[in-house]
């Protein structure tokens, strides 16, 4: 059995970095969190968390990483906003695993330069058991491991390299951080930039935004916890109907599904009644939408992030 205290004192005990610098990526989920917290515990103010807004995040997260890190725990925190050297990056880009792509390497360029004004010499990782598994055995790579700058001089980190995730959820819940990160959905690394199909803009991100924050919230409401859920915004607009005026508009696909590990995955039966109530506060709170889909689809054959 599992005992998260246990392997609180172990890990801690363990992290040993004297006088230098340790860096971490901070994204709000799960693993970094908690990878942040603890080696926190051992280091203090030796370790810089640098939590890089790419204009991509749920709403709300970023506050919610200030709250949670730098006032609760008064953990040394460095918030970059790069929304706009992303969005340059990706203009024109509609290919998904370019998009990824082109996020992933402005991510890295970020992140060298705060590491280097640091003077990082330790490099903190999330990294948890099927990132490597899963990245050795060449099922997919993790932004985590395939990743890594190249000639990199930092050391690694990896406290929680030995874990899977129901076990990282309650090493989160002993460190006493709150349910929101300690029961947080999985959300990919480029975030929201691949829950918009095809050219990205300001515009359709802030959609795709709300239009998560609203399922979420319903969800909530309703007492359903799937193991995730997403709201996707599909391509171009098409002919709706709002105050009897025909109208072009934008269509939300959502998206919640069960799973263990989200190598296969069961689209989730929701009451019908949540649904409606999801399609009704969508197309009224925000207005460019006409249309709303749920998608029925396991996989596989389907992913669970549209892109
Ligand atoms: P798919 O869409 O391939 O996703 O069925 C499986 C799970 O992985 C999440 N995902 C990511 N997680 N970095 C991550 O940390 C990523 O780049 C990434 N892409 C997808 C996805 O949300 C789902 O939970």
């Amino acid at each position: 059995m599992f005992d998260p205290k246990a392997f609180i004192e172990e890990a801690v005990s363990e992290i040993d970095i004297g006088e230098e610098t340790a860096i971490i990526g901070l994204s709000g989920g799960v693993d970094s969190s908690v990878a942040a917290a603890l080696v926190h515990r051992a280091v203090g103010e030796h370790l810089v968390a640098v939590f890089v807004n790419h204009g991509f995040m749920r709403k709300g997260e970023e506050e919610e990483v200030v709250r949670t890190f730098r006032d609760d725990l008064g953990m040394n925190l460095r918030v970059v906003h790069a929304q706009d050297r992303f969005f340059e990056a990706l203009k024109g880009v509609t290919d998904p695993e370019e998009k990824r792509k082109i996020v992933g390497e402005v991510f890295i360029r970020v992140f060298e330069e705060v590491a280097r004004e640091e003077g990082a010499a330790y490099l903190v990782q999330g990294t948890i058991a099927p990132d490597w598994i899963e990245s050795d055995g060449g099922i997919k790579s993790h932004h985590n491991v395939a990743g890594l700058p190249s000639g990199m001089t930092l050391k690694l980190i990896e406290p929680l390299r030995d874990l899977y995730k129901d076990e990282v959820r309650k090493v989160a819940r002993e460190l006493g951080l709150p349910e929101s990160i300690s029961e947080r959905m999985p959300f990919p690394g480029p975030g929201l930039a691949v829950r918009v199909i095809g050219e990205l803009s300001p515009e359709k991100v802030e959609i795709v935004r709300e239009a998560n924050a609203i399922f979420e919230e319903e969800l909530k409401k309703a007492g359903l916890k799937p193991w995730q859920a997403l709201a996707a915004l599909l391509g171009e607009k098409t002919v709706g109907v709002k105050g009897d005026i025909r109208d072009y508009g934008y269509t939300i696909a959502i998206r919640a599904v069960e799973s263990v590990d989200a190598m296969t995955a069961t689209a989730m039966e929701i009451p019908w009644d949540v649904l409606k109530t999801v399609q009704k506060r969508i197309t009224r709170e925000i207005p460019e939408v006409t249309r709303v889909m749920y998608d029925i689809t396991d996989k596989p054959p389907a992913t669970i992030e549209f892109e």
